[in-house]
């Protein structure tokens, strides 16, 4: 099967891995070189490790390397049976690339979004087949995480769905199908735990690293409320809260914060970046002031 994925960051890097592992032929695009060379840096070194815990040997880590290659240039994606786009999570951006896609692509190719709260109906509907549109919402790490919403429009094919179903399944992912909603089901329940955190922080309560304490100590989550925010990146979650919170009518439970609107725009992204509520500078994380 040929994957088209666009967007090298983050998660499209991550899909491309799980999409390799799985033996499909893989096209991955960015409009940014360096993006691309991250993406192939960062899977070098991601395999390397697999093969040093003794999960996989250089055999597989070839055939892995092999099944991807990273392009510069939309029109390569034309033979995928398969697209799944993981840009900035901007709705006219997004929707320009699709329309741009599908003069590439055949016509039975299904064009997914990994989108984390817009809505798959409106992205659909920049596509001359919208019934070829779905949502493929993959958590991040991509290839770590087991879980994997599968998102239909309302124009979406009966075909498109249970042949996303099928491919994702085949990739050893669990597939929960959950409607097109705002966040659909996690992002969703996501909000009020970042949400609650940050209102928590400005209201003097407490500092980040003691609020993240509480919740891994007492509440048993693996990472605390902000460690999950810088993991995530503060621009994409910023973006997703905002788009959540439009979406329900600007209601209140969903309202974003400012400490994270003034991080992602300083630049302070979390772990990609460094530094964000956390300073990562010296390899070690330390409460960032
Ligand atoms: P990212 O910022 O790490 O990567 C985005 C990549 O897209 C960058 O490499 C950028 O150069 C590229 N890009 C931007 N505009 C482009 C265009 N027009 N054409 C081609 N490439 C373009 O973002 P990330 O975190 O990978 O998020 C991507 C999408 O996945 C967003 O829709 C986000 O909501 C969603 N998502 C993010 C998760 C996360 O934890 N970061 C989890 C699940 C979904």
């Amino acid at each position: 099967m040929n994957v088209g994925i666009i967007g090298s960051g983050t998660m499209g890097s991550g899909i491309a891995q799980v999409a390799a592992t799985a033996g499909c032929s893989v096209k991955l695009y960015d409009t940014n070189i360096d993006a691309l060379h991250k993406a192939e840096n960062t899977l070098d070194k991601i395999l390397s490790r697999l093969i040093e815990k003794g999960r996989i040997d250089s055999a597989e880590k070839s055939r892995i390397q092999s099944n991807i290659d990273y392009v510069n240039s939309l029109h390569e994606l034309g033979n995928s049976n398969l697209t799944i786009e993981a840009i900035v999570e901007d709705l006219d951006i997004k929707k320009k690339v699709f329309e741009h896609l599908e003069t590439y692509v055949s016509e039975d190719c299904i064009i997914a979004s990994n989108t984390s709260s817009l809505s798959i109906a409106s992205i659909a509907s920049a596509l001359k087949k919208p019934e070829r549109c779905i949502g493929i919402h993959f958590f991040n790490p991509a290839p770590l995480m087991k879980l994997v919403e599968v998102v239909p429009a309302i124009q979406t094919s009966e075909e498109v769905l249970s042949k996303s179903v099928d491919v994702i399944t085949n990739w050893k992912k669990t597939v929960a199908v959950a409607k097109d909603t705002p966040g659909f089901i996690v992002n969703r329940v996501a909000r009020p735990f970042y949400g609650e955190a940050l209102r928590i922080y400005e209201e003097g309560i407490a500092d980040f690293a003691t609020i993240d304490w509480s919740l891994k100590t007492i509440g048993g989550f693996r990472m605390g409320p902000f460690e999950l925010m810088d993991f995530i990146g503060n621009d994409v979650n910023y973006a997703v809260t905002e788009s959540v919170f439009t979406a329900f009518y600007f209601d209140s439970r969903y309202k974003p914060s400012f400490t994270q609107k003034r991080l992602a725009e300083a630049g302070y992204l979390g772990r990609k970046s460094g530094k964000g509520y956390y300073d990562y500078s010296e390899g070690t994380a330390k409460p960032n002031p």
